[in-house]
């Protein structure tokens, strides 16, 4: 069988893109791209995935006010790590213009999981709610990161919001539900 370079110019050059343009994207393209995140595999074909998609100028703000609150308490001020030209530097900077244009971003998925034992915790040790099964999503994650290359839409993979998990679900009402 013969490679196909156009797979391996795609999954070479998936990168986090964090200055992104506030062009609205099409219904008909953000459902493709989560449409290529629901082929990916899952444990039992179980497709443990939710999808909360926020477009609305005033939710994307909740989002993004909460976002940069959480990544100025993980990181501090910025300010001095955005001097100079070192790739950490590079990196805090763009960092930054997400974090402070994230609002700006036309749509902001979420792709939300279940609580789910690790098939290795013995019955006995199943004690109160499951842990969050977060391995079971990534592959749906990064098959919308590749998705969105694919049809030339820039993407960034983020996790800062599950310092904020609890208000977001909240908000949004969203439950944890566990796998029966
Ligand atoms: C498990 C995981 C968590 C991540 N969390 C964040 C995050 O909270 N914020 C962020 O900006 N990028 C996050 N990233 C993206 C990485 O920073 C990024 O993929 C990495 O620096 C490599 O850069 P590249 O994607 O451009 O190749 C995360 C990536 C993974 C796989």
């Amino acid at each position: 069988m013969e490679d196909n370079p156009r797979f391996f110019d795609l999954v070479g050059n998936v990168r986090s893109m964090r200055r992104l343009k506030p062009d609205p994207i099409p219904e008909s393209l953000l459902m493709k791209v989560l449409n290529a995140g629901v082929q990916a595999p899952s444990g039992m074909n179980s497709q443990p995935w939710a999808f909360l998609v926020l477009r609305r100028s005033e939710d994307k703000h909740w989002f993004a006010d909460r976002y940069r609150d959480a990544s100025e308490s993980r990181f501090g001020n910025r300010d001095s790590l955005t001097e100079g030209n070192s790739p950490m530097a590079r990196q805090f900077r763009v960092l930054q213009y997400q974090m402070n244009h994230m609002h700006e971003f036309p749509v902001l998925v979420m792709v939300c999981g279940l609580r789910d034992w690790a098939f290795k915790a013995p019955e006995s040790e199943r004690v109160g709610l499951a842990p969050p099964n977060y391995g079971a999503v990534y592959p749906c994650v990064q098959s919308i990161l590749m998705a969105c290359r694919g049809v030339g839409l820039g993407a960034a993979l983020t996790t800062m919001h599950q310092v904020f998990e609890n208000e977001l679900m909240e908000r949004f009402r969203i439950r944890w539900n566990t796998v029966s």
